[in-house]
């Protein structure tokens, strides 16, 4: 707290009771891995399940946040911490309401969720979609890798920046073996058992 004249208050309602209300546990579900992985049709794929199983939901892409909230933020390694701790505050919010969130974010370093795991803590899981640079590369969704390649992106991960997989990430899938609905079902299965959802 920087500021000693801002005084937290507390609010009547807790998380346990909206959550006890929507019957599920507010968690975050924190994709990461290379651009064209698979990230969003892979999170977008369970939210779409979780909303037909009736459960409350809410994706924070990373292109459509920088759309809105951080479209004040560009792509140097300041810039990018800033846009990963934004939206890790974002998540911290979101699971005291309750909510199923689902974010997807390349969030390269190791450092940078790390950061954003400390802010959103024990409801922090992690999911490495694990996919060959060559696969991104030949899939390359929305041309980013072709003009990288070309020059007219720079830094961009995979490329000219590197990307640092996870270490112990809560789940793994491989987007490069696995279909969009085999990679759905192993991340349902494990809110299943860790509780999120009965
Ligand atoms: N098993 C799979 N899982 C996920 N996506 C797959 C799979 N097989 C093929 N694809 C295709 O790969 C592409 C993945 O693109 P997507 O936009 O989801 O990646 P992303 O990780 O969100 O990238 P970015 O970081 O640039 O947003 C899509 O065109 C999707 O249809
Ligand atoms: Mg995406």
């Amino acid at each position: 707290m920087k500021n000693k004249n801002i005084v937290w208050h507390e609010t009547n309602i807790r998380k346990e009771e909206r959550e006890a209300l929507l019957n599920q546990r507010g968690v975050v579900l924190w994709f990461t891995g290379l651009s064209g992985s698979g990230k969003s049709t892979i999170a977008n794929a369970v939210e779409k399940k979780l909303y037909e199983a009736g459960r409350l939901t809410y994706l924070l892409d990373g292109d459509n946040i920088r759309c809105g909230l951080n479209n004040d933020l560009g792509f140097n390694l300041n810039d990018r911490a800033e846009n990963i701790r934004r939206i890790a505050e974002v998540g911290k919010l979101f699971i005291d309401s309750g909510i199923i969130t689902l974010v997807a974010f390349i969030s390269p370093t190791i450092k940078d969720r790390e950061i954003a795991k400390k802010i959103i803590g024990d409801k922090f899981i992690e999911i490495f979609v694990d996919c060959t640079i060559d696969t991104c590369i030949d899939r390359d969704p929305k041309g980013l890798y072709k003009k990288a390649k070309m020059g007219e992106i720079k830094h961009f991960t995979g490329i000219d920046s590197p990307y640092e997989k996870p270490v112990t990430p809560e789940i793994v899938v491989h987007s490069d073996s696995q279909s969009v609905d085999e990679c759905r079902v192993d991340i349902i299965q494990y809110l299943i058992s860790r509780g999120v959802i009965k």
